[in-house]
């Protein structure tokens, strides 16, 4: 071949990427997979991927629409219109609240794909969002990608939180943009009450800033507690938008289904994005989420009920470790403090190394999702009771003291992954 040089060709990937800050869980992930090969049977509770199967009813309805070659088209950017109007008709028959479908509904290829647009579709080069910390990665990520500055604040479900936030909107110039909001929380399992989001919405106002709540984990909710929708705060509306999916309370996270729903100028901006970008789901997807959305109330009721008894086994084995465990009202989690002599000096990323290591369980280490969550462990209630005991036992075997200690084989204290592998998993 004319004209080769020896020096290696060099593939300039963009700055945006370049920006993405540290993937912090790559290690765990390989270690995982390695251990995995090595044929352990490692308890993962570290993702929050339902392991639940999806409605029957649901799926037969999938398969159905599926058989009808009116479907196999491409569809609608925004969502058809009748899956619309169903969101509508639930967030009116669960929250009160009025939403046209036409202009204050968008159908998302699963929220973290909406939530991700919408950022490209807000932000400019340098605009600052604010995000509370510890964050679910994609709140930190998505605003990155999209050229945005996140200024961090100590996260809290309180007005001590929105005094935080309050600060930040008075004192930084130029003023902060969005503020991301999401309750029940991942990873802290935070949850509020109605007035946290009044509140909200009365300083969204007065700072001229807009408000995204995530509300992921809005039907994931436990004893008598329910979660209250942002949108159903007066004025909502006019300053910002919620996300929702059929993840978690229908099982569907393979079937990247999610929601934004109310500010109109925003849902209006991420939908002309996604104009650009995308044809919408296939169509059966979209008929059988119609179905899943009007006859799934009592499947989302036990499925809850489902992660609440886990969450029992769960809270009661940690704190029998020594763990400082509040009992969520809500999420697909638990937080929790690590005993510090469990800790034994370290950070929890390589606490979580030498628990795979030793005890063949996958916890996700705070840390990962902001210095604020350093200490502490997220444990996601994807396993059932009778795996999430066995996990604590063999934790307790390992922690104290009855296991011999060893360092991870895939160990390496120094070495940090700057950017997150392909198949980058759910956290
Ligand atoms: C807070 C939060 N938002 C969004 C998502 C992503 O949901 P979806 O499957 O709708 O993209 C998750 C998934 O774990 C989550 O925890």
């Amino acid at each position: 071949m004319a004209g080769g040089s020896d020096a290696p060709f060099s593939i300039p990937v963009s700055s945006r990427i370049q920006r993405l800050p540290p993937y912090l869980f790559a290690r765990i992930n390989a270690l995982k997979a390695e251990k995995r090969r090595a044929g352990h049977d490692i308890i993962d509770l570290g993702m929050g991927n339902p392991i639940d199967p999806s409605p029957d009813f649901v799926v037969e309805k999938l398969a159905e629409a599926a058989h009808d070659a009116r479907n196999h088209r491409y569809s609608a950017s925004v969502g058809i219109f009748n899956l619309r109007r169903e969101v509508a008709l639930k967030y009116k028959r669960k929250y009160g609240v009025e939403l046209d479908p036409e202009k204050e509904i968008v159908v998302t290829i699963g929220s973290k794909e909406g939530f991700s647009h919408l950022m490209l579709a807000m932000l400019g080069a340098g605009d600052t969002v604010v995000v509370g910390d510890p964050a679910y990665p994609i709140h930190v990520y998505a605003v990155a990608l999209a050229g945005g500055n996140v200024i961090s604040v100590k996260l809290g479900n309180d007005e001590a939180f929105l005094e935080r936030i309050e600060h930040v909107l008075r004192n930084l110039f130029p003023r902060p943009k969005l503020v991301i909001l999401n309750y029940p929380h991942n990873p802290a399992a935070m949850t509020v009450e109605p007035l946290f989001y009044q509140q909200a919405v009365a300083l969204a106002r007065q700072y001229g800033v807009l408000l995204i709540n995530d509300f992921a984990y809005g039907e994931t909710c436990f004893d008598s507690y329910r979660a209250p929708s942002f949108l159903a705060a007066p004025g909502a509306k006019e300053v910002g938008v919620e996300f929702s999916t059929m993840s978690k309370p229908y099982n569907m996270a393979g079937w990247r289904v999610g929601f934004c729903c109310g500010n109109s100028e925003m849902v209006r901006a991420l939908s002309t994005i996604k104009g650009y970008y995308d044809y919408g789901h296939f169509q059966p997807i979209q008929i059988a989420s119609i179905l899943a959305l009007r006859k799934g109330d009592d499947f989302v009721a036990s499925q809850s009920l489902v992660y609440q008894k886990r969450r029992d086994v769960l809270v009661s084995g940690l704190r029998k470790l020594g763990w400082e465990v509040e009992v969520p009202r809500a999420s697909m989690f638990v937080w929790a403090k690590v005993d510090p002599k469990h800790l034994a000096g370290e950070g929890t990323i390589d606490f979580a190394l030498r628990l795979i290591e030793n005890a063949d369980v996958a916890l996700a280490p705070g840390r990962g999702f902001g210095e604020s969550g350093e200490g502490f462990m997220r444990i996601a209630l994807v396993e059932n009771e009778l795996r999430i005991k066995q996990a604590l036992r063999q934790m307790d075997a390992y922690l104290n003291g009855r296991k011999k200690h060893q360092r991870p084989s895939a160990y390496s204290g120094d070495r940090q992954m700057s950017s997150p592998p392909s198949d980058q998993p759910v956290i």
